[in-house]
């Protein structure tokens, strides 16, 4: 998609005309403040308390110098020496001085859920919990409220134009693949039956809508880095390993990509210290380090950066991540039963201030340290807040069972409860509706 431009562009504009054009455009510009004054004073003059960047955008692009040559493909406002924050891709609206993570759960009868479970064929069998016997709907009412400020709706006809010719990529782990699959339960919906599909090829997931020649995709990578995990379908090893500087293994397939979702965090918290290798994978003899979970995520979350500094362009792509996706697996966190966990939750926990054990606050310190020293702006999605209150959210034992159940677990159901993953619909539309709103609202 070709930026606005305020100033018409003409192909033909030559350095030697640079000066007389640069007067005319300048002239333009202080008509367009005379008659607009108080919609373009942001592009000169500091408001530091409306441009001021929000915690979740961690670095507006700053530490590049704007180039005050004018180039008229550019839009105008990254054209101004010294603005404060350049617009961003896919950004229609104005930056809201508003927390969008800092709110509360409301139930909403009338607007939720988004979808119905039935209409969405792309739903994993892990996750479609009515139809694997949950009887309580309840968990798809709540409506997340931001305390100073409402969240954008969610339109899919608007969203689908915007992608128009492009391609949307989820990178992570299986929380991020449901995330993936609530976007395109809430945007196939406008689509006829024939004019969308989804393909999978190994690691990579692709949903097409062919009318709008967009696809929005998820690319399985649970450490982002190289790992002993990779594989799509087997994966579940117990002795991880993870190997130092591969990121370009899997990120030579995000390439092109313009809008970037990634998250990964659970698949590193094994209670032991990481392994990672420094060496080949295919080395007989393994050259491989253990290090403390933060050092490895660390290194994981420097290796994303750079690979983001290189091969995306802050002018075309958006990149977004992710925090840790909370679990709910012993209800004594929250005052309940000392056995128990989110198996038979119907209903959020209340208390502000609940953070459980499952989410690392030096993980959280980790991101942001890392992330705040990056050249391009990487959007972040502090979920873990709002999903912590979600225990009643989790697929608890309402999902496929890939191995038959044994009379003892079917004895005990919080033995086999899952309390990792989320029903859909459910808490993780929520998570898109943050992204859409962070998306075009930045
Ligand atoms: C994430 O959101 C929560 C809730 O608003 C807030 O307490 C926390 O500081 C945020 N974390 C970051 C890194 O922005
Ligand atoms: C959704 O977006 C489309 C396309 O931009 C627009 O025509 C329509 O009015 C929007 N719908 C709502 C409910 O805002
Ligand atoms: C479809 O989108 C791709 C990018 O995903 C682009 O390269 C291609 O030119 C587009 N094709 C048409 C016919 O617009
Ligand atoms: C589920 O929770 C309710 C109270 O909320 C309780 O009465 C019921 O016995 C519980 N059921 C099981 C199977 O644990």
């Amino acid at each position: 998609m070709k930026s606005p431009s305020i100033a018409s562009p003409s192909s033909s504009f030559r350095k030697t005309r640079l000066s007389s054009y640069f007067f005319g455009l300048l002239a333009l510009i202080i008509l367009l403040i005379l008659l607009y004054s108080e919609d373009f004073s942001f592009l000169f003059f500091r408001r530091p308390s409306r441009f001021q960047p929000e915690p979740i955008i961690i670095n507006p692009i700053q530490q590049q110098q704007v180039d005050v040559d004018v180039d008229v493909d550019r839009p105008i406002s990254t054209t101004v020496k010294d603005t404060k924050k350049k617009v961003l891709p896919f950004a229609v609206g104005e930056t809201e001085e508003c927390d969008l993570f800092n709110g509360k759960w409301v139930k909403d009868e009338s607007n939720r859920p988004l979808y119905e479970e039935s209409e969405c064929p792309y739903i994993q069998p892990q996750l479609t919990c009515q139809q694997h016997g949950r009887l309580d709907k309840d968990y798809q009412f709540w409506r997340w409220q931001p305390h100073a400020c409402n969240l954008a709706r969610f339109n899919a006809t608007f969203m689908l134009e915007k992608l128009r010719g492009k391609r949307m990529m989820f990178v992570g782990d299986s929380l991020n693949r449901g995330q993936y699959v609530s976007m395109v339960c809430l945007l196939h919906r406008i689509l006829p039956e024939h004019g969308k599909s989804m393909q999978t090829f190994e690691s990579l997931t692709v949903f097409r809508a062919e009318e709008y020649n967009a696809s929005i995709e998820f690319y399985w990578a649970p450490f982002l880095l190289e790992s002993n995990s990779d594989n799509a379908v087997i994966h579940r090893v117990t002795d991880r390993i993870v190997r130092k500087g591969s990121i370009n293994k899997h990120g030579k397939y995000w390439l092109g990509a313009d809008i970037l979702v990634f998250n990964t965090y659970l698949w590193w918290i094994t209670g032991m210290k990481m392994k990672i290798l420094r060496g080949a994978f295919d080395e007989e003899r393994k050259d491989t380090v253990e290090m403390e979970t933060d050092d490895a995520y660390r290194l994981a979350m420097k290796s994303l950066v750079k690979w983001v500094q290189r091969n995306v362009d802050p002018e075309k792509s958006r990149v977004f991540f992710t925090s840790m996706s909370p679990s709910h697996g012993k209800s004594i966190e929250w005052g309940g039963d000392p056995y128990g966990n989110c198996y038979n939750q119907t209903s959020p926990i209340e208390d502000p201030k609940y953070w459980g054990q499952s989410s690392q606050k030096s993980i959280m310190k980790v991101i942001g340290e890392v992330f705040s020293k990056s050249r391009v702006p990487i959007t972040f999605l502090n979920i873990t807040q709002l999903s912590e209150y979600r225990k009643d959210a989790h697929t608890s034992i309402y999902k496929k069972q890939w191995n038959p159940l044994t009379p003892e677990q079917l004895a005990n159901p919080v033995s086999y409860s899952d309390c990792v993953h989320w029903c859909l619909p459910g808490l993780q539309d929520t998570w898109n509706e943050l992204l859409y709103a962070k998306l075009f609202y930045p």
